[in-house]
């Protein structure tokens, strides 16, 4: 090989390799005008999490929508939490469905907080929808009941009471795929995301998937997965699982144009999106 050649061969080495660098630092924008800030079980970052006082806090920050898990008792009422027991966030002890709605009333989600001990409710999915009515979005998580597609023919029927997917005021995310399809057959126009669990993303899967969001654990995200659902005209909507890394993965998946952030630190979110 002459030295030319070699040259040049050498040039078109550095050039890949700093296209390849800039690629991942460029700055690109999200499908939306603005991104969606999600506030994630509320503004659990001041209150205890997924109460009716941390939804009225991330409501008045002007939140985008408010973000539940839902979990189903044992006579067949939804709530508002998100573990599958109470052990983590409340005072009492078990599955959530193994318990009434009357015997989950007489329990209180607790948080320490500046060495004050506070106690509060734990919301069925109704109280929320009363308090709230068509003033808020919703982003609301389904869950399996015991393995099973229990909860959505309830949801659906609660949210129609409301008129929520009608005004357009309701998205419905899962990590279950079947969860989905089975709303989508109950409410063919509500907004669906599919979730994917940390460390199990298939950009495969999310880009043959029929729904129109698609939600990931922040570590999973890159650039190219952004850009490539993006050309899909899907909406890329993050979640994040640390807490000590959330500030500084934000602002790593902001310049990726992310188009919603589910967010423990409202205002930090707001700042860093100049909303
Ligand atoms: O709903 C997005 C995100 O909340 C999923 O994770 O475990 O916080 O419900 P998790
Ligand atoms: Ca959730």
């Amino acid at each position: 090989m002459n030295k030319r050649k070699i040259t040049l061969q050498l040039i078109g080495c550095v050039v890949t390799v700093l296209l390849s660098a800039c690629n991942d630092s460029v700055i690109t924008p999200s499908l939306m005008d603005e991104p969606r800030i999600i506030a994630h079980r509320g503004a659990n970052e001041w209150y205890n999490e997924s109460t009716i006082p941390a939804y009225k806090m991330a409501a008045e920050d002007g939140v985008d929508s408010l973000e539940m898990d839902l979990r189903m008792t044992k006579d067949g009422e939804l709530v508002v939490m998100h573990d599958e027991t109470l052990n983590r966030t409340t005072n009492g002890r078990g599955k959530v469905s193994d318990y009434t709605l009357a015997e989950l009333k007489k329990l209180k989600t607790i948080e320490c907080r500046e060495e004050k001990i506070i106690f509060e409710g734990i919301p069925t999915l109704k109280e929320i929808l009363e308090t709230f009515q068509d003033k808020e979005k919703y982003y609301i998580e389904t869950r399996l009941v015991d393995e099973k597609l229990l909860m959505e023919e309830k949801l659906i029927s609660l949210l129609n009471e409301y008129k929520l997917i009608e005004n357009q005021l309701v998205t419905i995310q899962s990590f279950s795929e079947k969860s989905l399809m089975k709303i989508k057959r109950l409410a063919p126009h509500v907004e669906l995301a599919l979730l994917f669990r940390k460390g199990s993303f298939s950009l495969t899967k999310a880009e043959t998937a029929d729904f129109p969001i698609i939600g990931i654990e922040s570590s999973d995200v890159t650039h190219k997965i952004v850009e490539t659902l993006h050309n899909q005209g899907k909406e890329v909507h993050v979640f994040f699982y640390d807490k000590k890394t959330q500030k500084a993965e934000q602002e790593r998946v902001k310049k990726f144009g992310v188009d919603g952030y589910f967010t423990d630190y409202i205002h930090f979110t707001k700042k860093i999106l100049a909303i």
